[in-house]
């Protein structure tokens, strides 16, 4: 699918399909009444009689039968102006893409609506939108039909509704909006087929294969993959124990990304890589297991994210961690009751081995903060049910100490149209976490789940500025959205890049 910004009338551009959206009432919209009286009425006639009231997610296909030069126009509901955001954004080109499928089109023109946010910005989360709505995870099936990529060759973009050119600065702002989109686009796809690829071949091993892959592809990249001896020198007691089960062998990653002029910040990215949590001997019920091969969405969600860093270029120096391991069962397995000794010295009992994610994390963080001494650490998890529970599947938990980060991830993620809520980092929970023999317990009470893993994690952060994202919801969805369907979604891709990349 190729991008492009045009500028000429829509109601004059031979198109398969001219798209819009309306906030509400079609009849309010300018552009949908120009189009309606060249086609003598007959729009306003099919939106009555296919009750299309501009609601969310409703999607309206007319043809034109040659009144216009454009042989369909698609109208996509966006609802209320009030509750309209850039992530609804993402999903309007999305149901445009897919009505545009549907029909085979291959040239297809959308007029970007104009929401009172920086149109350029608007115009990035379109191109992602049309992409994220056509990605399909076809590795597996074997039908022609099944996959069969998107007909589309050409989406345009309109910038202004009767297809004014704009100033030379400007056009040039929308070429590079467009190329900032479809670089994000393509690392959440990318994330997205890491996360779809099942357990049996998206291997720790593969893991650092393909962050390997996209170090070699980018100049200002590099990558180290320790195996479990260079762990086990380093004394990563609680990320060998989770992986000890496993006949795949751990690995972990380390991506760096270094500016061509000197960094003005560095900051390290850990993702949750486990590659198939089975719970271990805490095991978990089958439906609970079901889907978790998904568990490594924040190593999947971090390495993707560097493509895109390196691809777009950054002031900061960025490291992307992922501890990754396969949570399983087996003689050598670790245990109920076990201590491990983290790689700082710290003990842990473990009263649960379904906890693995906060000991492989916990691990990873004092390598980044020993190793690298970043100025931030920013975690993404697939880890707790709790925050699901709390959150729903949608929205992302944010947990740390550091009012300053939290505010600035906030922003990003919000700019970036991904939903994240921040939970409180609440001390007195700490409690929940002590043991008799060791240092602490690797796991809490029912209540306050999210939390409890946070404060886990904060031990290992110390006094580095930290912050936890809990993804367990969002990493991956069985009620698809227009923009992401089922199954893994590369949440997280796009506001760690939104948040150390300048547009
Ligand atoms: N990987 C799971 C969390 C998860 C649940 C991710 C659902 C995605 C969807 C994690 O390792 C886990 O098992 N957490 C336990 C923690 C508990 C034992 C304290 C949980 O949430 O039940
Ligand atoms: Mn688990
Ligand atoms: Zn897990």
């Amino acid at each position: 699918m190729e991008f492009r910004h045009l500028a000429e009338a829509p109601a004059q551009a031979d198109l398969d399909v001219l798209a819009l959206c309306t906030f509400g009432d079609p009849s309010k919209d300018a552009l949908f009444k120009e189009l309606d009286k060249a086609l003598g009425g007959a729009l306003t006639e099919t939106a009555k009689a296919e009750s299309f009231e501009g609601k969310p997610q409703q999607v309206l296909t007319f043809f034109t039968g040659g009144d216009i030069p454009a042989r369909r126009v698609v109208v996509v509901g966006a609802g209320p102006r009030a509750e309209f955001s850039l992530a609804s954004m993402r999903d309007v080109t999305a149901l445009v893409a897919a009505a545009a499928g549907r029909v085979s089109a291959s040239q297809v023109g959308f007029v970007v609506p104009q929401i009172g946010r920086d149109p350029t910005h608007v115009t990035q989360l379109a191109v992602e939108g049309a992409v994220l709505g056509t990605y399909k995870f076809t590795k597996y099936l074997s039908t022609d039909d099944a996959r069969k990529p998107s007909s589309i060759k050409v989406f345009g973009l309109y910038g202004d509704p009767k297809g004014k050119k704009g100033t030379p600065a400007q056009t040039k702002q929308v070429k590079g909006a467009i190329e900032r989109g479809e670089v994000i686009a393509a690392a959440i796809c990318k994330a997205r087929d890491l996360i779809n690829e099942p357990a049996a071949a998206m291997t720790p091993e593969q893991m650092a294969a393909e962050a390997t892959a996209i170090a070699d592809k980018h100049k200002t990249l590099s990558v180290k993959v320790l195996g479990p001896g260079e762990c086990d020198e380093l004394g990563m007691g609680m990320f060998l124990a989770v992986g000890r089960g496993s006949d795949a062998e751990p690995r972990l990653i380390h991506l760096v990304y270094k500016p061509s002029k000197k960094a003005k910040r560095k900051v390290a990215l850990i993702g949750k890589g486990i590659t198939f949590d089975s719970g271990g001997y805490s095991l978990k019920p089958s439906q609970a297991m079901e889907d978790m091969k998904v568990d490594m969405s924040g190593a999947a969600a971090v390495i993707a994210a560097m493509d895109a860093i390196a691809s777009l270029g950054s002031e900061v120096e960025v490291h992307a961690i992922a501890a990754c391991c396969e949570n399983l069962i087996s003689g050598r397995a670790y245990k109920l009751g076990d201590v491990l000794r983290s790689m700082d010295g710290t003990t842990v009992e473990i009263n649960n081995t379904d906890a693995e994610g906060r000991l492989t994390l916990g691990d990873a963080i004092t390598y980044a903060r020993t190793k690298i001494q970043p100025d931030e650490i920013y975690d993404f998890a697939t880890l707790t049910g709790a925050c699901m529970v709390a959150l729903g599947p949608y929205t992302a938990g944010v947990l740390s100490d550091d009012d300053r980060m939290v505010k600035g991830l906030l922003d990003s993620a919000e700019r970036a149209g991904e939903d994240m809520w921040r939970l409180p980092l609440n001390g007195r929970l700490r409690e929940q976490l002590k043991s008799n023999v060791a240092d602490m317990r690797n796991t809490g009470d029912r209540y306050g789940g999210a939390i409890t893993a946070g404060l886990f994690l904060k031990t290992f952060a110390k006094d580095t500025p930290w912050v936890h994202v809990d993804i367990a919801g969002p990493a991956s969805l069985t009620s698809p959205r227009p923009s992401q369907p089922r199954g893994g979604t590369g949440f997280g891709v796009a506001t760690i890049v939104e948040h150390l990349t300048k547009r």
